[in-house]
């Protein structure tokens, strides 16, 4: 059981928050096309980095351990993730600042997640 808040300056006119269900596999990508949230995405699968996104943790206990190896190197490569952070969420379980949304399973607390999304009217 988990709220998770969408927020998005471009991309959304307000939060948004919906219920997910802990547990399921689900991840924050998955929970947010269910809700029609426009997090940006390309390959869902941890390659482009097109769905990057802010998380924070509002409730609970932070969990976050579940990197994969390709995650890791993306958003290292990305310039989105300390070698610190690796080190506390492999060993503390924290959740890092920035995720992946295709890749971060959604666990049982409340998160705060944060993308850029497109600009409203933007050029082409
Ligand atoms: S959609 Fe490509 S990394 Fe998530």
């Amino acid at each position: 059981m988990a709220n998770v808040t969408f927020s998005s300056r471009h991309a959304l006119a307000k939060d948004v928050t919906v219920y997910a269900v802990a547990g399921d596999r689900g991840t924050i990508l998955s929970v947010a096309e269910k809700h029609k949230i426009p997090i940006p995405f390309e390959c869902r699968d941890g390659e482009c980095g097109s769905c990057l996104v802010e998380v924070v943790t509002l409730t609970g206990k932070t969990m976050g351990s579940m990197l994969t190896d390709k995650e890791k190197s993306l958003l290292k490569s990305l310039g989105k993730i300390s070698a610190a952070e690796i080190t506390d969420a492999e060993t503390n379980d924290v959740m890092p600042k920035y995720r992946l949304a295709c890749q971060t399973i959604v666990r049982d607390q409340d998160i705060l997640v944060k993308f850029a999304g497109d600009q409203p009217g933007g050029s082409d």
